[in-house]
């Protein structure tokens, strides 16, 4: 990468740091629809090679991954040959680390531009594609883009509402004690014309939408 590039990356990181509480990174579990949203890359891609570009004087270390790209769902022209995804190599900067050597294995890969490069991290959403639900992958593919004008509002904690009638408050955590449940596996937040936008299955041929986004705990 060019040094305007890696300056910029190594800005954008040290502001990343410096918000946080503490040296470790800290990040929020998305709703993938969230995840596929906020993103500015969505692609299914094996990981086919590593290489770490250390830290030097008041640089922080890459790690550049070397990808095999097989779909884009969400991105510009230009990722067409996307070749390599960067990541901070420390941990504490939300470095994401690949622990897998299988490179027959496709992943679903959520990144973000920055500086022409696409950047990953442990906060993003990087997922075994056969790891994921029939409704996530339909969200991946044609669904979750539709519903890009509602807000997903995670409840963190008792009593949470939405004050607004395009959000749909997401309360896995409660009803599961995880952030994978229900919602997250098979539910996304889709308009639902008059402005309004509520949780919809996304199992084929259900209708229903059992959590309605006004209703709160
Ligand atoms: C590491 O990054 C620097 C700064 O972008 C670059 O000049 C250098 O070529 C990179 N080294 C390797 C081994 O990729
Ligand atoms: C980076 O550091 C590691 C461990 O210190 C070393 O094994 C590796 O060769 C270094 N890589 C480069 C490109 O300098
Ligand atoms: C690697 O991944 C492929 C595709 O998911 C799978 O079919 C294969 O069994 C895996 N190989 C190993 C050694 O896990
Ligand atoms: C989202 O809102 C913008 C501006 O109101 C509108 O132009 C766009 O069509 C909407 N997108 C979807 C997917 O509804
Ligand atoms: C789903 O909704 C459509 C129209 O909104 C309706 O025609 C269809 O019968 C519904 N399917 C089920 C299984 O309820």
């Amino acid at each position: 990468m060019d040094t305007r590039t890696y300056i910029f990356l190594a800005a954008s990181l040290l502001l990343l740091a410096s918000s946080g509480p503490s040296e470790a990174c800290s990040c929020f579990s998305a709703h993938p629809q969230t995840a596929y949203c906020n993103a500015d890359v969505v692609i299914k891609a094996r990981f086919v090679g590593a290489n770490l570009n250390n830290s030097t004087s008041g640089q922080f270390g890459w790690t550049q991954y070397e990808i095999k790209m097989s779909k884009i769902f969400k991105g510009s022209d230009h990722i067409t040959d996307l070749q390599f995804l960067y990541t901070p190599s420390e941990d504490s900067l939300c470095g994401y680390t690949h622990h897998s050597t299988n490179k027959s294995e496709e992943y679903v890969i959520i990144g973000h531009m920055s500086g022409g490069k696409v950047q990953i991290s442990s906060c993003g959403f990087i997922r075994p594609w056969a790891g994921l639900s029939a409704s996530q992958k339909r969200g991946i593919m044609q669904i979750y883009k539709d519903g890009c004008n509602c807000t997903i509002v995670p409840c963190i904690a008792m009593p949470c509402s939405i004050s607004r009638d395009t959000e749909c408050l997401w309360t896995d955590r409660f009803t599961s004690r995880s952030w994978k449940a229900y919602q997250t596996q098979h539910y996304a937040c889709l308009p639902q014309g008059s402005g309004t936008c509520t949780w919809q299955s996304m199992k084929p041929r259900a209708n229903s939408s059992i959590f309605r986004s006004t209703a709160a705990l």
